[in-house]
């Protein structure tokens, strides 16, 4: 007897949908954020992937879900094409998808930890956390000063009096501005004195194993958002594989 055709629904294919790109900021002298015209339910470490028709898909994190909006490097074919957009034209989106950050509400002192546009969902998970932690670190690394990321929109968000006192610090590994060195060089203090319960962190697989490793060592819980290449999004090419899981569908979010 046959079997019935599988039921694919546009849901379950995650089909492309067209927005337009209401605003573009420059960030720095190769990052920009790309604000739309349209909102997604989704949270923190969640990431989109964005199609450029005839052209190529890539994932994006959200800096937000309402508007959509992504923060994008330019170090490529694909991210350099999409700096060439301006406001008004379109950029096609499927997601959100995966597994984002999980914050509980008993996470009073966290640190985020940012490499290059990982500094993206962080923050975003910065602003959730406002009202709701004591106090928030965020350590953001870069190669130099010019590289560091969303350093206004941070000291914009200390200056909210919330309740929540944000520290922000930046490393560059030329110490032209902040703590020279590392990301681990800022935190490793921080976590020496137990100021910290918890990190959250996304950014190059280096940086993260140092981070994971380093939260073992202090007993401290750690969320780190992995990059891989991705294509599907959705469980079914294999091509995101990172030590036994999916990051598509088990992360990019993976730890306690
Ligand atoms: C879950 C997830 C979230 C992501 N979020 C973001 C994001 O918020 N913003 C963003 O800009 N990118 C993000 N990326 C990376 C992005 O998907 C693309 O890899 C990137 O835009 C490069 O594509 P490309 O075709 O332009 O260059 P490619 O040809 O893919 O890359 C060119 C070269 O640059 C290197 N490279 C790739 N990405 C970067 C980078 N960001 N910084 C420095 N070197 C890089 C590659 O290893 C390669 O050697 C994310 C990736 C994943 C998996
Ligand atoms: S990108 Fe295809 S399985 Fe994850």
């Amino acid at each position: 007897m046959l079997q019935p055709a599988p039921v694919h629904t546009a849901e379950a294919i995650a089909l492309p949908t067209p927005f337009t790109i209401r605003a573009i900021y420059d960030e720095n002298y190769r990052t920009k954020t790309f604000v739309l015209d349209g909102k997604l339910d989704a949270y923190p470490g969640q990431f989109v992937m964005a199609w450029l028709p005839r052209f190529d898909e890539k994932p994006f994190s959200l800096v937000n879900a309402d508007p959509i909006t992504l923060m994008v490097t330019a170090v490529g074919p694909f991210s350099n094409l999409l700096h060439e957009k301006k406001p008004g034209d379109l950029l096609w989106i499927r997601g959100p998808f995966g597994q984002g950050f999980h914050l509980d509400e008993t996470m009073k002192r966290p640190v985020l930890v940012g490499g290059g546009y990982g500094v993206a969902p962080l923050y975003w998970l910065a602003r959730t956390q406002m009202g709701k932690a004591e106090r928030i670190t965020v350590i953001v690394g870069a190669r130099t000063g010019v590289d560091l990321l969303y350093s206004t929109q941070f000291a914009q968000l200390a200056a909210l009096s919330s309740g929540t006192r944000l520290d922000w610090i930046a490393t560059t590994e030329d110490g032209s501005e902040g703590v020279p060195g590392r990301v681990v060089d800022a935190l490793l203090p921080l976590l020496s004195a137990d100021a910290i319960d918890g990190i959250y962190a996304c950014g190059p697989h280096g940086m993260l194993a140092a981070l994971e490793a380093i939260g073992q060592q202090y007993h401290v819980p750690a969320q780190l958002s992995w990059e891989a290449y991705m294509r599907c999004a959705i469980g079914i090419c294999g091509a995101c594989e990172h030590g036994g899981k999916l990051l598509c569908l088990d992360g990019p979010v993976l730890g306690n």
